[in-house]
C-alpha cells in the first residue's frame, strides 16, 4: 500500500483567526485516527503570518504538519520582504513549497531561482515540495513533457544524490489551477510517471520520491487521480480552504488506507 500525501496550499487566504478555526475543527475530526494518520501525511501551507496560529491550534496528537509557501535562497541580509529558509524552519515548519506556478508566472521566478530555493530549503533541513507544470499553450503545442523535463532538470542539477530524501514533487498544470478543470487522471499519470522516472534517474530508487498532483483537486476527483500508479497524493488549493471539503478528500483517502 502506498503512503498518501494530502497537502493544502492556502495561498493568500486565511487570516490567523480563520486558520485557527480551521485547525481546531480539523484537529477534532482527526484526533485518535492513528492508523490513517500513519498512512496519510497531511500538511498545511498557510500564509506566513498565519503559521504560528495554525501550529498553536493543532492538538499535539494530530499528525498534521505545517509548511511555508515560499522561502528565499539567501541566509540573511538586505532582502526586504523576504523570509529565509532558516526562519521558516525556526517557526516550526517542516515543509516549504518551491517553484509554485504562481511564483513562476506572477512573480517571475526563473528555473534558476527555483533551483537555488530548492537547494537552500534542503540545506536548512526542510522537506521541499518542488512544483512544476506546463501552461495551456505549452500543452496545446505538445510541449508538456519538454517543460517538465526542463523545470525538473534545472531544479535537480546542483543536487547530490542523497538530497532526494527531502524532495516531494508536485505536478501542477497551470491550466488546471483554480479553473475547476482538473487534468484527466491518465494525462496526469503520464507526466507524474515521467517525473518519477527523472527523479529516480537522478536520485536513485531509495527512498522513492513522492509525486503529487495539483490542479482543481476536490472530493469528487481525488480518488481517481490517486488511483494512478505514479500519483501519491494531492496538493490542493481551493478545496483546502474549507475544512469540510479538505476533510472530504481526507475521508476518501482514508477509505483506501484502512
Ligand atoms: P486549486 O486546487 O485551487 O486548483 O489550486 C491548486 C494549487 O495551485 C495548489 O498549489
Amino acid at each position: 500500500m502506498k503512503k498518501i500525501y494530502l497537502y493544502g496550499n492556502w495561498k493568500m487566504n486565511m487570516l490567523p483567526f480563520e486558520g485557527e478555526e480551521f485547525c481546531r475543527t480539523l484537529g477534532n475530526k482527526m484526533q485518535g485516527d492513528i492508523y490513517s494518520s500513519e498512512m496519510i501525511q497531511v500538511c498545511l501551507f498557510p500564509p506566513f503570518l498565519s503559521i504560528p496560529e495554525v501550529l498553536k491550534s493543532l492538538p499535539e496528537d494530530v499528525p498534521v504538519t505545517c509548511g511555508a509557501q515560499d522561502g528565499y535562497f539567501e541566509d540573511r541580509g538586505a532582502f526586504t520582504g523576504e523570509v529565509s529558509m532558516d526562519m521558516v524552519k525556526a517557526v516550526g515548519c517542516s515543509h516549504v513549497l518551491a517553484g509554485h506556478s504562481e511564483r513562476r508566472h506572477i512573480f517571475g521566478e526563473s528555473n534558476e531561482i527555483v533551483a537555488k530555493k530548492l537547494a537552500k530549503a534542503l540545506e536548512a533541513g526542510l522537506k521541499a515540495v518542488l512544483c512544476f507544470g506546463e501552461t495551456l499553450d505549452e500543452r496545446e503545442s505538445g510541449k508538456t513533457l519538454a517543460v517538465a523535463r526542463e523545470q525538473l532538470e534545472s531544479a535537480f542539477s546542483g543536487l547530490e544524490k542523497d538530497k532526494g530524501c527531502g524532495i516531494i514533487l508536485a505536478y501542477e498544470p497551470v491550466w488546471a489551477i483554480g479553473t475547476g478543470k482538473n487534468a484527466r487522471p491518465e494525462d496526469a499519470q503520464e507526466v507524474c510517471g515521467f517525473a518519477a522516472k527523472m527523479a529516480e534517474e537522478h536520485f536513485g530508487t531509495h527512498p522513492k520520491i513522492p509525486v503529487l498532483y495539483g490542479g482543481s483537486v476536490k472530493e469528487s476527483n481525488a480518488l481517481d487521480l490517486l488511483s494512478q500508479h505514479d500519483i501519491d497524493g494531492a496538493l490542493v488549493g481551493g478545496a483546502s480552504l474549507k475544512v469540510d471539503s479538505f476533510l472530504g478528500i481526507y475521508e476518501n483517502y482514508r477509505t483506501i488506507s484502512v
